[in-house]
């Protein structure tokens, strides 16, 4: 049996490096060993505010990104997650399972709401529609970000709680992380991972960002106090980053990237590294330019949406008949 592989991103805001590194990437390298589902998640998106015309254009925005990145729709199923209503529907069901303390263990609620006046109750149960998300395609690997460690932790635990009251239904599904990559760090703080909603726009590459941007984001970027290319997390986190980021965009090694800079100081690696940047993200940025303009996207989506609708169906089937649902 294939393996199924799922996946998801909000469409909020411009999808950053991180994004693309931590999950994307792998996304793309997946697709040809597995049955891989990847969706955009929209109704988490709306955990936050959001401005409803701008949401709809994301949207496609970042299913563009998606094809760009090279997610092939013959070999993926590309989708958004309200065109398959089964999502909300298994997201209740195990809103209904899951402890409002595991809940509020989550690290994402708390940064998400610290400081906010009001806070949706959907921000809280946002794991479980995630959990409903993965459990819903009977996965077996999710990629992402390290960020999201706990949210899969959450989701199997969730369908082993399911499996064990109702009887077996869900596949346990396993986390997939790169070794280096998972946590990509803001350009201006090495202590904190790179984010789309950082408000200083320096922070972060985005993917659309033009040539000249991203050169000078990356001559920008703050370094470590001496002037050796080493990587070392621990005492050079800025480096150590950037350094990632480097190899994970020119497929070289860290170590080959570390000894090409041996005795050179830290302008020749900065202006190195936007230019190899540029160079990866520049031919993504071409074909993004023709798939946004192509009107073809809804079609695309669409028939994602049916594919994706069969296969939860079947799992909804079984689901609703264990719990004792329906009439
Ligand atoms: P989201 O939209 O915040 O991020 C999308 C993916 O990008 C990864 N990521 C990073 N990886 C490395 N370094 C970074 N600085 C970085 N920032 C973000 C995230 O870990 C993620 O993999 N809850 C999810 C979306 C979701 C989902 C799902 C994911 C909903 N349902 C089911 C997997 C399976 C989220 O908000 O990701």
């Amino acid at each position: 049996m294939t393996s199924r592989v799922f996946s998801g991103i909000q469409p909020t805001g411009q999808i950053t490096l991180g994004n693309y590194l931590g999950a994307l990437k792998q996304f793309v390298a997946l697709q040809d060993q597995a049955d891989a589902f990847y969706c955009i998640v929209d109704m988490h998106a709306i955990t936050m505010p959001q401005d409803p015309s701008q949401l709809k254009e994301r949207i496609k925005d970042l299913a563009s990104l998606y094809l760009a990145v090279g997610l092939d729709p013959q070999k993926s199923t590309l989708f958004v997650q309200s065109d398959v209503s089964a999502h909300s529907e298994l997201g209740w069901i195990l809103q209904c399972l899951v402890h409002m303390g595991e809940l509020s263990r989550m690290t994402q609620f708390k940064e998400k709401g610290e400081g906010k006046e009001a806070v949706s109750a959907g921000l809280f149960t946002y794991p479980a529609l995630m959990a409903a998300d993965i459990l819903l395609y009977q996965s077996h690997l999710v990629p992402v970000g390290e960020d999201q460690k706990q949210h899969l932790e959450l989701t199997r635990d969730l369908a082993i709680r399911f499996n064990t009251r109702f009887g077996d239904t869900f596949t346990i599904p396993d986390i997939m992380m790169i070794k280096q990559g998972a946590r990509i760090m803001s350009l201006d703080d090495p202590s904190k991972k790179m984010s789309k909603s950082n408000p200083n726009p320096g922070s972060r590459i985005e993917m659309l960002d033009p040539p000249d941007v991203i050169r000078k984001k990356i001559s920008r970027a703050v370094t470590d106090s001496d002037r050796v290319v080493r990587f070392d997390p621990e005492e050079k986190p800025a480096v150590s980053n950037l350094l990632t980021i480097f190899s994970l965009v020119t497929d070289k090694s860290i170590e080959e990237v570390v000894a090409a800079y041996d005795g050179k100081g830290y302008g020749d690696f900065k202006k190195d590294l936007g230019e190899a940047l540029v160079a990866h993200l520049s031919p993504i940025q071409n074909r993004y330019a023709e798939i946004r303009n192509s009107g073809e996207i809804e079609r695309l989506l669409q028939l994602g949406a049916e594919k994706a609708r069969a296969t939860a169906a079947t799992t909804m089937d079984i689901v609703r008949q264990h719990v004792g649902l329906g009439s």
